[in-house]
């Protein structure tokens, strides 16, 4: 080690360890910013928070599971685990009428529908056609969750147990908003028109004006908290992350315009912008739109607790989540068009869905990537203390306020502040 002539070398030492970046104590400090503009790292990989999530939040609140285009015919079922993986089957029923049940047997609680979907028409090999039959010991129950057939009922039961007291355990289902089938666990809660707080109306033209049918379906289990994910549906600072949307979007006229507007219940708006999809080398103007939807048009609605409805022009993305630990989501990703599209207007619509989400598209694997690293980092004891949340841009394209809007909701929910967990909140 060489010194400039009348410096000593400890004073050398010193002046090498020099310190640039923060010692812990400055690390851990917490910044000076409001609750609201702060979230604690724990809340994404706590399990005993994550289990007060559940509970607290999602067994409370209205959760999507699929689209009435997926259940087009009488006895067409589909079965899912919501909520923290809570087994349900999703059924029509002869009389046209959509209904969710816990897809849990209720005599000695097995699994009773094993395929994710197909026609109860189609028996089981161990089971009778049109109903819902438990392999164990051979219980059946219809589409409407009747119990219809008990083995040996009366020589076992006598009068101790019967048929007509052994339903299935019924799900409140809503098909609403586009024709999304709707489910909450609580028997007891609010109303899904007022958990919405109209909004809907928002994309009610978009959505309702005529039928719509799914196109696409992918399904992605991440190692990750689902709030991560879900994130980056409510800010679009990330766009840094997105080279579509840097080209489309960030490097044209307009873009620091689009506002967000909080709502009731966490939910909130993302306004409308217009994409210059032709700025993506190799890319087109989008033809096609929704009804009442501009040419080139991008609206967006975040739902608490971890739903994204993405209507880009021509084909709308929805976003599903279940959370099954603090560090684990499985994510379904659907893509619909209008169901009267003819074959060429569909395959149009697939194109401009796959060029930004599908497989082979851009943003999803983007997005995904990024809260995969989110969550290696803030593992616990990595030292991670806050994320921030403190972009103030008047409410458009950067601000953080949909972040905001979520957290208030969820320490509302959880009674706790996201800010600091150990905190009631107020
Ligand atoms: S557990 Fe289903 S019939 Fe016994
Ligand atoms: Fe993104």
């Amino acid at each position: 080690m060489s010194t400039v002539a009348g410096e000593s070398p400890q004073a050398k030492q010193s002046a090498d360890n020099e310190v640039t970046g923060r010692l812990s104590k400055q690390w851990s400090a917490r910044l000076p910013l409001p609750d609201s503009h702060l979230v604690d790292t724990r809340i994404y990989t706590d399990p005993a928070i994550f289990e007060q999530e559940i509970e607290r939040i999602w067994h409370k609140t209205w959760l999507p599971v699929c689209h009435e285009s997926e259940l087009a015919n009488p006895l067409d079922f589909r079965s899912s685990g919501i909520a923290g993986d809570v087994p349900i089957v999703i059924v029509r029923g002869t009389d046209g009428k959509v209904r969710t049940f816990l897809n849990v047997c209720p005599h000695r609680g097995n699994l009773i529908v094993r395929k994710a979907r197909g026609n109860l028409s189609v028996a089981e090999p161990s089971g009778n056609s049109n109903h819902m039959t438990c392999m164990f010991h051979g219980w059946q129950f219809n589409a409407e969750g009747r119990c219809v057939e008990i083995p040996r009922e009366r020589a076992g039961y006598q009068d101790r147990v019967c048929k007509a007291g052994m339903g299935l355990r019924q799900i409140r289902t809503e098909v609403a908003y586009g024709g999304f089938v709707w489910v909450n666990l609580d028997d007891d809660g609010e109303s899904l028109d007022d958990y919405m707080g109209g909004i809907f109306d928002y994309m009610k033209v978009e959505l309702e004006s005529e039928p719509l049918e799914v196109f696409h379906y992918q399904k992605v289990v991440i190692n990750t908290n689902y709030k991560y994910f879900h994130e980056t549906g409510r800010e679009f600072y990330h766009d840094f992350l997105h080279y579509h949307n840097r080209q489309t979007g960030m490097m044209q006229k307009g873009y620091f315009d689009r506002k967000y507007v909080p709502y009731k219940n966490g939910h909130c708006l993302i306004g409308l912008t217009i994409s210059q999809y032709k700025a993506y080398q190799g890319y087109e103007d989008r033809g096609l739109t929704f009804p009442g939807m501009p040419k080139n048009g991008w609206k967006g609605i975040g739902l608490f607790p971890g739903i994204t409805f993405n209507l880009r022009s021509s084909c709308l993305r929805v976003n599903f989540m279940t959370p099954i630990s603090e560090n684990r989501v499985l994510i379904e990703v659907r893509g619909l068009g209008l169901k009267r599209d003819d074959d060429e207007t569909r395959a149009s619509r697939i194109r401009d869905f796959n060029t930004i989400w599908g497989p082979f598209g851009r943003n999803a694997h983007e997005d995904f990537l990024a809260i995969q690293t989110q969550a290696v980092a803030v593992r616990p004891g990595s030292g991670a203390k806050y994320c921030v949340m403190a972009r103030e841009e008047d409410d458009t394209t950067h601000d953080e306020i949909g972040l905001r809007c979520y957290y208030s909701e969820w320490s509302r929910r959880m009674g706790r502040l996201a800010s600091d967990p150990t905190r009631t909140h107020p």
